[in-house]
């Protein structure tokens, strides 16, 4: 039988798709004046600290910090707001395994909550797992599209919890014209490949506080501050631990490059996200994921919520077979969507440590915060896992690409409802 297509659609890499002559000469400029280090160097152009300023500017914080990854800043942003041993944080189901492991690795306790039908932190939720212990909520706007900031906010400022934005899969996100990130406390990005800013490694950390940027500045270097890249190691309150996790001058020059082609890029996805979902809007068994704000969503993923588990199973095997995936990311059900899934991470479920004493399950101070992250937690995020399909949007889709989509998903319907 004729298949949809003949080859899958391209690649899902929304920055890296666009990389051209700019991120080149950007990183060739670094590498001719031997200066990949941010604080000096023969000839440094100083690309990460300009980043930072463009950074936080695009997003309207104060303070942009750059760092080497996604989870460094995970880790940072938690130790600048001084979680550790005797602190739950508040994460939901539907995540990213650096998550867990950067609460893990401070000394905190991860406590799950429920997802809603945005697939972001349910609001409700939240409040029922507050105890007098949980010391941060980290929402994560997953798969592109924001969580309920207003709502999260909210319960924020009545039990006064700080809140950390994990941003780094909507990048240039919004809610009302404010970018993602700039509603919390503090604000992380990751710019690794699949991410809508790409520079293969990165991250920042943002926020409109001086003192958590003063603390997570020294954290991600050497645990103390600099003064024009200077070391500074008087006896201050910001000489702490380091995490040797600097941004180097290569990540921030195609970083800065990068940027500027943010908008472009979800301008592309939203479009043919847009149109996708106008072209299948006429088929009833198939709902749409909630979108808190859709102007503010990037459009890098389109979940479709089907009638149940079952069919959303054959509805992915289907597509795969018509070759309705990006590059080499097979359409799935979300909860098949790897260590995104609390339940799929064993070293989660199972408790496991880095080291021989269980650190830091078994420290006295976590002794109250025993939980569990087996399948069947969150029997609400389950289920909506269970009956829900990813379909990564790429940003490069020709129109050709956009109307397979839209007429395969109809022939795939009509087989199935
Ligand atoms: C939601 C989320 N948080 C954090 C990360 C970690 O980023 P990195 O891979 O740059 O460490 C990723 C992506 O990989 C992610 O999707």
């Amino acid at each position: 039988m004729k298949k949809v297509r003949n080859k899958p659609l391209p690649f899902e890499f929304p920055g890296g798709n666009w990389y051209d002559k700019e991120e080149q000469q950007a990183a060739l400029k670094v590498i001719k004046n031997k200066s990949p280090f941010r604080y000096y160097g023969p000839k440094c152009t100083f690309e990460v600290e300009k980043f930072e300023k463009e950074f936080a500017k695009f997003i309207g914080t104060k303070y942009a910090l750059g760092v080497n990854s996604g989870t460094q800043a995970l880790a940072v942003a938690m130790a600048a707001l001084g979680i550790g041993p005797g602190a739950e944080v508040i994460i939901p189901g539907y995540m990213w395994i650096a998550i867990p492991a950067s609460i893990l690795r401070l000394g905190a306790i991860p406590v799950l909550a429920e997802i809603d039908d945005t697939f972001t932190l349910d609001p409700e939720d939240i409040e029922k797992r507050i105890t007098k212990r949980t010391k941060l909520i980290v929402v994560v706007h997953m798969s592109g599209a924001p969580a309920d900031m207003k709502r999260i906010l909210k319960i924020s400022k009545k039990y006064d919890i700080p809140v950390l934005e994990d941003c780094s899969q909507a990048i240039g996100g919004e809610i009302d014209g404010k970018k993602l990130g700039s509603f919390g406390t503090i604000g992380t990005y990751s710019f690794q490949l699949n991410k809508i800013l790409g520079t293969g490694e990165g991250g920042m950390v943002v926020t409109n506080s001086l003192h958590f940027f003063r603390r997570a500045d020294a954290i991600h270097d050497l645990g103390y501050p600099r003064v024009n890249g200077r070391l500074i190691t008087k006896n201050t309150p910001y000489a702490l631990w380091g995490f040797g996790g600097r941004m180097n001058e290569i990540t921030g020059a195609i970083g800065r490059v990068q940027l500027k082609k943010v908008p472009k890029i979800i301008k592309a996805m939203k479009k043919a996200k847009d149109t996708i979902k106008k072209g299948i809007a006429d088929i009833p068994e198939i709902k749409f994921r909630r979108i808190v704000d859709e102007k503010g969503d990037t459009g890098a993923f389109l979940i479709l919520i089907l009638p149940d588990a079952k069919i959303a199973r054959r509805f992915a095997e289907e597509m795969n077979k018509e070759n309705l995936y990006a590059g080499l990311s097979k359409i799935m059900r979300v909860c098949e969507f790897g260590m995104h899934i609390y339940y799929n991470i064993h070293s989660l479920v199972e408790k496991h440590s880095n080291s021989p004493d269980g650190f830091p399950w078994t420290l006295e101070a976590n002794k109250e915060s025993i939980y569990s992250y087996h399948k069947g937690t969150l029997p609400r995020s389950d289920e909506l896992m269970e009956k829900s399909i990813m379909i990564p949007v790429p940003s490069v889709m020709t129109e050709k690409d956009i109307e397979d989509v839209i007429k395969g998903i109809h022939i795939i319907a009509k087989r199935l409802f």
